[in-house]
């Protein structure tokens, strides 16, 4: 009983979402138009390398990324639990490309730091992506793929699918909650269970 309080006290069960398995990430970053989808890459490709939170995401900087030739190192500085989290992104695919080609949109202007700037028609703006849009980039996916439930995946599919492929990987418990910055391995184990969306 008490354990049952205390995994619907943290609320994992609430917020589920269904997640995007590895080839749907692959068929949308290979066959989704930059023109319009690249934001949503580059949100994709860091929220399942590091396990991000929609506000991870939001507040992420230029200053948190650091751009290593063959991989980028980014750091999530302040989490919910107040561990820094580090994770490396590694060139699978076109990934780093597309992260460099978002980059270089990045009007020449702007004033704030934060990473994520609205992007439309191959143009970024200098107006950072709030916290409504970052949560829609799984269900965006789900749709261009026309998967069904799209409402489904919600802001937290990131950090579901990402432990997820982590666990079907054959990664253990332990490294999954470092990955992801949990301490409890009820709230890990949450997340990758069936989804029941
Ligand atoms: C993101 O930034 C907001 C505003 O500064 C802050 O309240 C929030 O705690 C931050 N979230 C994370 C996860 O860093």
């Amino acid at each position: 009983m008490i354990a049952f309080l205390k995994r619907t006290g943290d609320g994992y069960q609430a917020k589920k979402s269904k997640i995007l398995t590895k080839s749907e990430i692959d068929r949308f970053l290979s066959s989704a138009d930059d023109k319009e989808f690249l934001m949503i890459k580059v949100g994709l490709i860091l929220g399942i390398a590091g396990a991000c939170r929609t506000d991870e995401l939001v507040n992420l900087t230029v200053d948190d990324i650091e751009n290593v030739g063959s991989s980028l190192i980014v750091k999530i500085p302040n989490t919910k639990i107040k561990i820094p989290r580090i994770f490396v992104v590694t060139d699978v695919g076109n990934m780093l490309e597309l992260f460099r080609k978002y980059l270089s949109l990045r009007p020449p202007h702007v004033k704030h730091k934060r990473l994520f700037l609205y992007y439309k028609a191959g143009k970024c703006s200098s107006q950072p992506v709030g916290k409504n849009t970052m949560g829609k980039i799984p269900s965006v996916v789900a749709s261009y793929l026309k998967l069904p439930d799209v409402a489904c995946y919600t802001g937290h599919c990131l950090r579901r699918s990402s432990a997820t492929l982590l666990a079907d990987a054959g990664v253990d418990i332990r490294t999954i909650k470092r990955h992801a910055g949990w301490k409890s391995t009820t709230v890990a184990e949450g997340y990758v269970e069936n989804q029941n969306c």
